[in-house]
């Protein structure tokens, strides 16, 4: 591993921002291309409202030779039925590269999406060469299964690349959630198409450079930048493609579904939406490492996580005392320039995004107690920034409780008995995470147990590894990204029965 400085200062990463090279077109079969149509849509900054750059706006045409491109590199089987040590030695060195160019990333990552350049440079960007390492390190690993019948038979269960992938990502972490897709996919052979988020594609066009570094045939990786109906949807329909790994909303996700039985039953792996619960017992041990913890999982990232921990269930016997705690731990999350590391949240995604965070606000304005926040800030910079938002006395059938707001917004509901707090946590279209703070070790098995979702955090939130499953149930998706686990999205599996003459003739 590469070890870098870890630069302290503002003017740093100003000057890197400055500095930073753009690539702005397509990467399709080993090039970088403009969209066949020459489209370009402009790229934009949500902390300054500065256009940065335009960008390749893909179509359908692109999307075809994208799909011919990945079919003929799968064919060929120079990547798809190589000695896996080759595939694990490309994907080590590009994690090795994502290192090595970090700033650049952790910048690129930051401009787009106005994310804090603290957690860009600290998390994100190192976080996605982790990923590409866990999954080429691992791809050389997995053993094939021969199955006991009998000495008249040789049966095996064999497992093969499903062909071309698409991933369609969001852009709330954008290297990540590519990583989280491309990684195992290309370990396991596929040939992959990337599609990043309109308002976030300029991690993934920088990737698709270090990836042909490193190794990666032509046509094995592509990448291509444009709006959903444009770009999503052709790969959601297009009969070239196998299988789709997306992550965005429930809305798109339920599109996904429909595209593929319109077309070639494509396998759909879905990571949607969420509106996970963070419960608090009296008897947690730390209440104030909690409500720290509390505002970490709502405020982190401007709210903009699939996970965040959106509905607060408190004990009404420490309702009082933990709203204070909670009011003093949101002031760590007071938004500002997310270039300066002494930022403590950063801008929203966009001006869309924004206005769709607001309107709740407004909303929860009739529906509970505004306690803090509820207001855009920082307009003389011309981003777009909303200071962190908390709500109590909420019902928990009342709009800001039920429906996603993606954004720094936290609904606070109590509760006296522990049937209760499981039957409103439950009571929800969503499934992805929850937080449960209490120091009896039966009541934190039996909540873990009751809880509807992919994952529960036990007094501590979303805890997160590469080693474990991250997913939900319900209309949070059916899809598991991270672990050994996630390779049997990209793999079919075979088997092969050979019949045994046991003489020899
Ligand atoms: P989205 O679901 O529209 O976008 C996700 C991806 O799907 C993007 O790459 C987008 O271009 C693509 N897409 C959009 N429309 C498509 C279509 N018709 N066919 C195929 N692909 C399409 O998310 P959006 O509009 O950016 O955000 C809306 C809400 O979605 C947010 O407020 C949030 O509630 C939720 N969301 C959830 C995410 C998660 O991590 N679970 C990530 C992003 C958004
Ligand atoms: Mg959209």
């Amino acid at each position: 591993m590469t070890a870098h400085p870890s630069p302290r200062r503002h003017a740093y990463w100003t000057d890197a921002a400055r500095e930073v090279r753009l690539e702005t077109r397509a990467f399709i079969n080993g090039d970088y291309a403009n969209a066949a149509d020459g489209q370009v849509f402009d790229c934009v900054n949500p902390a300054t409202g500065e256009i940065l750059g335009h960008v390749a706006a893909c179509g359908q045409a692109d999307v075809d030779r994208a799909v011919a491109a990945a079919r003929n590199s799968f064919e060929a089987g120079r990547w798809s039925r190589c000695d896996p040590a080759i595939r694990r030695g490309a994907l080590l060195r590009l994690a090795d590269l994502v290192e090595e160019h970090r700033d650049e990333l952790a910048v690129l990552e930051t401009l787009d999406t106005g994310k804090l350049i603290r957690d860009s440079a600290t998390l994100d960007i190192p976080g996605s060469a982790a990923v590409f390492r866990f999954f080429g390190e691992a791809c050389d690993k997995l053993l094939d299964e021969a199955v006991p019948v009998g000495s008249g038979a040789l049966a095996t269960i064999t497992r093969e690349p499903v062909g071309v992938v698409g991933a369609v990502v969001p852009w709330n972490f954008p290297l990540k959630m590519a990583s989280w897709k491309c990684a195992p996919a290309l370990a396991a052979g596929n040939s992959v198409i990337l599609k990043p988020a309109e308002q976030s594609p300029l991690s993934a066009l920088f990737l698709a450079g270090l990836a042909a570094e490193a190794g990666i045939p032509p046509g094995v990786f592509n990448v291509l930048p444009g709006f959903g109906p444009e770009v999503g949807a052709p790969i959601g329909l297009h009969p070239g493609i196998d299988c789709v790994g997306f992550t965005g909303s429930t809305e798109i996700g339920k599109r996904f579904l429909s595209y593929s039985s319109q077309s070639n039953m494509k396998r759909i792996w879905l990571e949607c939406g969420g509106k996970s619960a963070f419960i608090v017992f009296p008897d947690a041990r730390d209440l104030n490492a909690a409500a720290q913890a509390a505002a970490a999982g709502i405020f982190f990232n401007q709210g903009e996580v699939c996970s965040a921990t959106s509905r607060l269930f408190v004990h009404e016997d420490i309702r009082a005392d933990f709203t204070t705690l909670l009011l003093e731990a949101a002031k760590a999350y007071s938004p500002g320039n997310p270039l300066d590391l002494a930022s403590g949240m950063g801008a929203m995604v966009s001006e869309e995004q924004t206005g769709r965070v607001l309107s709740y606000i407004d909303k929860g304005r009739n529906e509970a107690e505004l306690l803090c926040g509820g207001t855009r800030v920082l307009t003389d910079t011309g981003g777009c920034f909303i200071a962190p938002t908390i709500f109590t006395n909420v019902d928990s059938r009342s709009v800001i409780a039920t429906e996603e707001i993606f954004g720094p917004v936290l609904s606070v509901l109590s509760f006296r008995e522990e049937a209760e707090v499981v039957q409103m946590a439950n009571a929800s279209q969503y499934g992805l995470g929850a937080s449960v703070w209490t120091q009896n070790l039966d009541r934190a098995v039996r909540m873990s147990r009751a809880l509807h979702v992919g994952s529960v955090s036990v007094n501590a939130v979303d805890n997160v590894d590469l080693r474990t499953p991250f997913g939900g149930v319900k209309q949070s998706g059916n899809g598991r990204d991270l672990s050994l686990h996630a390779f049997e999205k990209y793999l079919d599996l075979k088997t092969t029965w050979i019949s045994i003459q046991e003489a020899a003739a």
